[in-house]
Formats: structure tokens, sequence, C-alpha cells
């Protein structure tokens, strides 16, 4: 097996607990988990992980206090623009996954802006999950072929074509999955694309999370045993 996996999926857990920890907003935690993101992701691209799909805001997200959600879509904006202005700089290609309704109109059309300048990029993909969960997007996803049958389309569903009606559509199934801050369940995070996924968890919070902590993860993943269900 490869020391570098392909695709590597992060739950960003634990910026509330790392703040009220040393007396912080959680705002706080927020702030700095999307710098370390930043870093996390340049960090990727130099060890070539070709994809990285970043937990940013869950559906259940929304029942968070007005003023948090506010905080992250803010430093979402933060991020998307700074992303929109290095995109011809760096090799980055941006995608996001999850549903359009419910975010602002500024931030979809920031969403937009950045997956078509980045989409010619050839170097780490780069899959933010905003307002995502994976139960939607499984629905959402028959919801669509339901509405193909009913057009008269016909299907034999098999696993690689309701994969195609996946917001994931095109993008390989995560080879490792990190939690940080301890907390052991994927909290309805690619429920379908998880399915042969290795999992890491590791107490520390996300605002602490290194490029060392990385590598240790990466040679957690490099001695296990990849099966897919045989033998
Ligand atoms: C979990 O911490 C984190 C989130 C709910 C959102 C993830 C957001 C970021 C990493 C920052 C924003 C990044 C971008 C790119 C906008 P928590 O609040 O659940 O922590 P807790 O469990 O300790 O309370």
């Amino acid at each position: 097996m490869s020391y570098v996996p392909k695709h590597v999926a992060f739950i960003m857990d634990g910026n509330g607990r790392w703040a009220k920890a040393r007396n912080l907003p959680r705002s706080a935690g927020h702030k700095k988990g999307s710098q370390i993101l930043r870093e996390i992701v340049e960090y990727c691209a130099e060890i070539g992980i070709q994809y990285v799909t970043a937990y940013t805001f869950s559906t259940e997200n929304w029942s968070r206090p007005k003023e948090e959600i506010d905080g992250i879509m803010s430093l979402l904006e933060d991020y998307l623009d700074d992303a929109i202005k290095k995109s011809k700089k760096r090799n980055i290609k941006v995608k996001v996954i999850g549903k359009k309704d419910g975010l602002s109109n500024s931030i979809i059309n920031k969403i937009q802006e950045l997956e078509s300048k980045t989409k010619d990029n050839s170097g780490l993909c780069v899959i933010f999950a905003i307002n995502y969960g994976g139960r939607d997007e499984i629905i959402r996803a028959t919801n669509k072929i339901l509405a193909q049958i009913q057009s008269g389309i016909s299907y034999e569903i098999t696993p690689e074509i309701f994969s195609d009606f996946l917001d994931t559509k095109g993008i390989p199934d995560p080879d490792f999955l990190i939690r940080t801050s301890g907390e052991l369940r994927i909290s309805n995070f690619l429920l379908w694309q998880l399915a042969y996924t290795e999992f890491y968890f590791t107490d520390k919070h996300w605002p602490d999370f290194s490029k060392t902590d990385l590598d240790l993860a990466l040679l957690e993943y490099v001695q296990r045993k990849r099966r897919f269900g045989k033998a």
C-alpha cells in the first residue's frame, strides 16, 4: 500500500472545546480551525495527496446559536475570497458538496466562482462539505433517480450508477478518515462513500492538529491492511 492515501477526509471536531479550555469564545476556535485547515491543505498538496474532503458545516449545524453560525459563514466567505484570489497561482481545484438551499447568495456565488476558476487545475482537489449531511445526499440522489424514472428513463440501479447521482460523482471514495477531538462516530458524514475507508481518531482538538499529527496518522494508515471485504 502506498504511504500516501489518494483521498483523505477530515472531521474537524473540537474547535469549541479548544476555545473553552482557553477561556475564549467559540468563534476563536473556529477561526483557528480555519487557519489549521489552510495549513493542512497546503501540506496535503506538498506530500502528494490527491483529494482532501473537509466537513465544514453539516445540515445539523443550523441548530447552533445564530451568532456562531454567522461566525462560521463569515470565516467561510474569507476562506473562499482568499482561495479565489489565489486560484491561478495555486494549482488546487475546489469542489463543494452539500445542498445550496439555506446558504446566502453571496456564498453560493463565491462557491460557483471558485469552482469555475479552479476546474482546470490539475493539483490537489479540495472538497468542502458545506450544508452537507450524508442522509440528505442519499435522499437527494434517490429523488433525482426517481424523477428520471418518472420521466421514462429506466435503470437497473447498481452501486456505480447510484454513485453518479451523489454530490461526489467522479471523486474516488476516501481511503482514510481522520476525526479529531476524541469522538468515535461519523456524524452523518459521507455515509455512502466511507464504506471501506480506514478510520483514525485522535484526542487532539482540530485547532491543535499539526502536520506532525497528520504524519503520525499516515504512519498508522500505511500499516493497515485493506481487504475491501475480501478474505
Ligand atoms: C467542530 O467543532 C467544527 C465545526 C462545527 C465546523 C468546522 C469549522 C471549521 C474548521 C472552521 C471553519 C472553516 C472554514 C473553512 C470556514 P465544534 O464546534 O463542534 O467543537 P466542539 O465539539 O468542541 O464544541
